[in-house]
């Protein structure tokens, strides 16, 4: 029988080469997808070469051409052959399906003792802040707040506001202009126009919102920034109430001690115009701080917050008001440079630099 015991010995041989790289497996440091494709290999190994119509199997027909006396031992030797591939293929099997499932596991462990990952909670920003500070302590004296597009006609920027043909502030040096003609408006003061024309006289409105001008960046100037404009008109305003308000304003926003002056001064929509100060929130006024000269009024106890004026005629008789029978005041301020001398930054671009580190010391 030995031709016989020869092709039992060379299914064997084939089986053994094909199944050589699966016979010693190492898996370490495999990845989970090589050894998923390793076990459909094996799979695919175990179709052929085991079950009826392998190769092995089908040697088992040999039995009639060997020796009657010998088909026992012939037997037994094809199903130690069989037994072997497929222990060979169930131990490889069996390792790699256990890899696998280790991988799984690991892939999706979940360790229920790891502390949450906290929710960043987020926060206004410091200019939003100081605006709507500022928009309380105003409600609370009876005004509106109103809001107003920013890209503007001419005629709401500056004809209304009384600013001549010709006037510096209308170049294009230092607006913004669409290229149809319009106007990023540069100051918030023409929400006054539109406040009126929408409601009419008596009026009590601030407006704050953003102003653009055509500034090269640097450590106080940004071409966006914000302004609050304040309107009142009525029968019988004076100067002596914007100077009112303007007082109510400062002491409750920087304390009761706080105390306003008022310098002439020039704008186009105003007359009498007048520049206001208030007292140095850090040194009362007295320009020293801790025996230095102090930070934020540069030592003169005074700090620089917008400008005003009572109403022009001609910006009342615009809107269809009669100047003989309403008169009013405005005012208006920047909130940047406020807001960087109330909390010390040097430089304002940083208010625009969004960066968490230093918005979140703002809260
Ligand atoms: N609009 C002026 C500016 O941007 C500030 C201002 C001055 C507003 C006088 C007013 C005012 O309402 O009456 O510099």
């Amino acid at each position: 029988m030995s031709e016989e015991r020869d092709r039992v010995e060379a299914v064997r041989t084939a089986f053994v080469n094909e199944f050589a790289s699966y016979a010693d497996l190492s898996l370490n440091g495999q990845s989970l997808d090589a050894v998923e494709a390793s076990l459909r290999e094996v799979a695919d190994l175990k179709v052929r070469h085991t079950g009826k119509k392998s190769a092995i199997a089908e040697t088992m027909k040999l039995v009639g051409r060997v020796a009657p006396e010998e088909r026992a031992e012939f037997g037994q030797l094809v199903q130690s052959v069989q037994k072997e591939i497929e222990a060979s293929i169930d131990s490889a099997e069996a390792q790699l399906k256990e890899f696998i499932s280790n991988a799984k596991i690991e892939r999706e462990r979940l360790d229920v003792t790891i502390p949450g990952r906290r929710t960043r909670e987020g926060h206004l920003h410091l200019i939003t802040i100081l605006r709507q500070k500022i928009e309380d302590i105003f409600v609370s004296m009876g005004y509106a707040i109103e809001d107003d597009r920013e890209i503007e006609t001419d005629y709401y920027n500056f004809d209304a506001l009384n600013i001549p043909e010709g006037h510096p502030a209308r170049e294009s040096q230092d607006t913004f202009y669409t290229t149809d003609g319009f106007a990023l408006r540069s100051q918030t003061s023409t929400v006054q126009i539109r406040a009126m024309e929408r409601r009419g006289v008596p009026i009590r409105i601030i407006a704050p919102g953003k102003v653009f001008r055509r500034d090269t960046p640097d450590m106080t100037h940004v071409p966006m920034f914000h302004q609050i404009e304040g309107l009142c008109v009525d029968k019988g305003i004076t100067m002596a109430h914007l100077k009112g308000t303007i007082n109510e304003w400062v002491k409750r926003m920087f304390g009761e001690d706080t105390i306003t002056r008022m310098r002439p001064s020039y704008f186009p929509f105003t007359e009498p115009s007048a520049e206001f100060d208030y007292s140095c929130f850090k040194c009362h006024g007295s320009g020293q701080y801790e025996g230095d000269r102090c930070r934020p009024c540069k030592g003169s106890g005074w700090i620089e917050l917008g400008g005003s004026g009572m109403v022009h005629p001609n910006v009342l008789k615009g809107v269809g008001v009669d100047p003989t029978v309403y008169s009013g005041f405005a005012f208006g301020f920047g909130l940047e440079r406020m807001c960087a001398l109330m909390y010390s930054l040097d430089d304002i671009r940083l208010m625009f630099d969004n960066d968490v580190r230093f918005l979140e010391q703002f809260r």
